[in-house]
């Protein structure tokens, strides 16, 4: 099958590559690309295990074709190093056992940031509705909220701007 040009930008570094016009986008970053941050759980859009952010929207990577990221600026969990809102996020996960064996962690880390980017105090029934759709089949969901809450609780408290600042050191 012919390929075609596609250039984007992935993790903040412009990218041109040739993909098959069927290519998934979650294929593309695993299998080209090494980012294996992204999984696979189910390939049916149930799980948002393959959870990316596509100019800064969350989106399951394996909804999208490879081709349909033309001059899109895409962001993977490797990406997020320097994010305030991730780090403060995988301190809490880290801090209240929010993560088991880590498969679905990337994709509930990235849906997490994109409720506190939108809510600064959310309840804990909006944390809950904002990660229905990421599914875990470790930690009963309890220490994944409650981490949630503790992290939009240390940004509240501006200590991000400490983590933003030490991942710059
Ligand atoms: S692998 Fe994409 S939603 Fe499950
Ligand atoms: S920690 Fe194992 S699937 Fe969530």
């Amino acid at each position: 099958m012919e390929k075609v040009q596609l250039h984007n930008t992935i993790n903040d570094a412009s990218e041109t590559r040739e993909v098959e016009p069927r290519q998934l986008l979650v294929h593309m970053l695993r299998d080209s690309m090494r980012l294996t941050g992204v999984h696979i759980g189910c390939d049916t859009s149930q799980c948002g295990a393959c959870t990316v952010l596509l100019d800064q929207e969350t989106v399951r990577s394996c909804t999208v074709l490879a081709v349909q990221t033309e001059g899109v600026s895409i962001h993977t969990i490797e990406g997020m190093e320097c994010d305030p809102t991730v780090t403060a996020l995988k301190q809490a996960f880290n801090e209240l056992h929010g993560l088991q064996c880590g498969f679905c962690t990337p994709g509930m880390l990235l849906a997490a940031r994109a409720l506190l980017l939108r809510v600064r105090d959310p309840s804990e029934d909006a944390v809950r509705e904002a990660l229905h759709g990421n599914l875990c089949r470790c930690t009963g969901y309890q220490n994944i909220v409650d981490a949630v809450l503790l992290a939009a609780a240390t940004l509240r408290e501006g200590e991000a701007v400490a983590i933003e600042e030490a991942c710059h050191e």
